[in-house]
Parts: C-alpha cells; structure tokens; sequence
C-alpha cells in the first residue's frame, strides 16, 4: 500500500513503514521531494513514539530499521485524522477565528475524515457512529488516547525546548481490536515553535525556507535523549 508520504509493506506479523522523501501540503496539490526527509520523519517517529510506550502509550511502534524504516504492529486503520489542538493555528483559524497562539483552556479533538477530494471533512461522533466508521465508545477511546498523548508529548517536546501547539494521531485496530496510535509522529504532523521561530511543516506550507534544516533541528534535539 503506497500513500503520499509512506509506504507499507504487509508481513504475517507486523509492517514495515517506508517514509518516503515527498512532502505534501493542501490535500496533496502542493508536492515536492526533498532528499533525505524520510529518515529525518522516520527516526522522529521511532523516538517519539517509543518514548509514548514506555509512558504506557500503546503505540504501533516495535523497532527502528535505519535508515527510513519502522517495523510496526499490523493494524486496521480508521480513515481518519484526529487532530489535537492546545494552542490556536492553521485550519481552527480559518473555521473559527482567534489570534495565532492563543491557549485554548482545554485540549481541542477534532475528527476529520481521510478524503483528499472532500478536503477531509471534519465530522463529529454521530457521524462517525452513523456512517459505521467506528462505535461510540471507539470514538471515546481515541479521544481519551488521543489527550493522554497530546499532554505526553508537549512534556516531552517542552523539555527539548519546543512548544507544542497542535497534532495530528492516526488510530487503527489490533488483532485483539485494542485501539493503537499508528502513522507517524514529526514535524509533518505537529505543530512545534520556538517563540516566533517554526520548525514544522508551515515552513513548507507558508514557503519560509528549507524545512528540512528545521526538521534537522527537531531530530537532533530528539536524539540527545538517546532513546533508540
Ligand atoms: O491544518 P490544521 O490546522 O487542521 O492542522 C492541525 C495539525 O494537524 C497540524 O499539526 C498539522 O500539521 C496536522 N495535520 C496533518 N495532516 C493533515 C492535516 C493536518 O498532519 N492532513
């Protein structure tokens, strides 16, 4: 199975995610190839996401093939996105208004369907239920899951001297049907500033410079954990 910015490759057991060099914005319109983005993505996810597991976080994750490849529990995947926000930006912004930044009081969920030609609708739980995406208490679960990790992550980037303001969690199912974050977790698919300074994919978005040189940025302060 090919996406746009990974491919996956099916085992008995387990997958292989093969990041790939593209980068992507705009349900796919704007596209380029940046040479040796996949690595940078893929060990962003491996420290990442091994880091949520031992925080009792179930994640795909099971090892880091360098240089681009994560071996990883087979899921069913939900066609889903579902995006957290801590801190206003991007498309919030242009739904609701607000100022770039602004702390929202809660931790915002929302629920978009993978769709790039509807330009991924966002839906709420009825839809979800009604269009027999997943049961009710599957979208419980992912909103719970997806809060737990949004709060794990902002430590773990606060502590590398990011602010985390937004993310995006893919969820899928296990062959015990237990709900496991699966995807990728990068500066393609967080939101991650410095003060004024971006280090994700708005550098991409927006056309600010090399995003590849922020994406480094990222890598380097993830690897002085030494996790891996
Ligand atoms: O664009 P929007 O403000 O909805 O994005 C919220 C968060 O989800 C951002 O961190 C963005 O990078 C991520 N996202 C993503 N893939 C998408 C849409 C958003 O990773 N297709």
């Amino acid at each position: 199975m090919e996406g746009k910015t990974k491919i996956v490759d099916r085992f008995d057991d387990y997958v292989i995610l093969n990041f790939k060099d593209d980068i992507t914005a705009g349900d796919g319109e704007k596209h380029n190839v940046l040479s040796g983005k996949g690595e940078i993505c893929a060990e962003i996810t491996a420290i990442t996401m091994k880091y949520l597991n031992s925080r009792g976080i179930y994640t795909q994750f099971l090892d880091f093939e360098r240089p681009n490849k994560i071996k990883a529990v087979s899921l069913e995947m939900f066609p889903l996105e579902v995006v957290v926000r801590l801190k206003k930006a991007g498309s919030f912004i242009r739904r609701y208004g607000g100022e770039e930044g602004e702390e929202f009081k809660e931790p915002l969920v929302e629920f978009f369907i993978k769709d790039d030609e509807k330009h991924d609708p966002m839906v709420c739980k009825n839809h979800l239920v009604l269009f027999g995406i997943c049961s009710e208490k599957q979208v419980d679960e992912m909103i719970d899951a997806a809060k737990k990790t949004a709060s794990e992550l902002k430590k773990f980037f606060g502590n590398l001297g990011f602010d985390l303001w937004d993310m995006k969690f893919e969820y899928g199912v296990d062959k015990d049907g237990k709900i496991c974050l699966g995807d990728e977790i990068s500066p393609d698919t967080l939101r991650l500033r410095k003060t004024a300074e971006i280090f994700d994919k708005d550098v991409y978005r927006k056309d600010l410079g090399d995003p590849l040189e922020k994406y480094r940025e990222v890598l380097e302060a993830c690897r002085s954990l030494n996790l891996l």
